[in-house]
């Protein structure tokens, strides 16, 4: 009998705010721990399906509803941008992580508080529940400040706070992984998706 796969999922109310980058890159490095596969649910703008056949990843990349391949430890779901609740809510109990990607401004923070507020109404498990603080500026510590401010209102954040770095946008572009991405901050990129990863696994 194999075991079940640990599931991460990324949502948000936002559209726009990252889970696409992060999941095909936190995929990528899970593959390096055990096999790997990522389910593309948004079969609107399938962009981590985009990715894969713009260029090379190490996972596999499955369309919503496709059969799971045998054998895999980790799986990661990128989902459609602006879902309904009982969506987000059903993925609470589907994954093991639910991971909202948040930019440290006003406009996401606020979007994802509002989502948080209307979680409890609904059968969400949101022990499961996190936010991890993305795009933030590789100078200073808004990211940080950011994450803390939320803490501290009570919300579960990732200590990861993933940079602002045009390496992610050239990895989309060249549909590899960021750590491949032909960019001077690939690595800097990478380390950030590395340190997620093994929080969130
Ligand atoms: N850490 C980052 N640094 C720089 N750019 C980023 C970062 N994360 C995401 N981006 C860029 O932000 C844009 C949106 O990212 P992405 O497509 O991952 O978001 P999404 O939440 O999946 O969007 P959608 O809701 O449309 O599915 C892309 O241009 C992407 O390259
Ligand atoms: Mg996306």
């Amino acid at each position: 009998m194999t075991a079940k796969p640990h599931v991460v999922a990324f949502t948000s109310l936002k559209g726009g705010v990252g889970k696409s980058t992060l999941a095909v890159n936190i995929a990528g490095a899970l593959s390096l721990k055990g096999k790997t596969a990522l389910i593309d649910a948004d079969a609107a703008i399938q962009t981590s399906s985009g990715w894969a056949t713009r260029g090379k990843l190490p996972v596999t990349v499955l369309k919503e509803g496709e059969a799971i391949p045998t054998g895999i430890r980790y799986l990661v779901v990128d989902t459609e941008g602006r879902p309904a609740l009982e969506d987000i809510a059903a993925l609470t109990h589907s994954a093991d992580v639910v991971l909202i990607p948040t930019a440290p401004n006003s406009v996401e923070v606020e979007a994802t508080a509002r989502l948080l507020q209307q979680l409890p109404a609904t059968n969400a498990n949101l022990d499961r529940v996190y936010i991890v603080i993305t795009k933030a500026q590789p100078v200073g510590t808004v990211g940080q400040s950011a994450r803390d401010e939320l803490r501290s209102a009570g919300l579960q954040v990732c200590e990861t706070v993933i940079r602002r770095y045009t390496a992610h946008e050239r990895a989309h572009e060249q549909g590899v992984l960021v750590k491949d991405a032909a960019d001077p901050r690939s690595e800097n990129a990478w380390a950030d998706v590395l340190s997620l990863t093994l929080e969130v696994c």
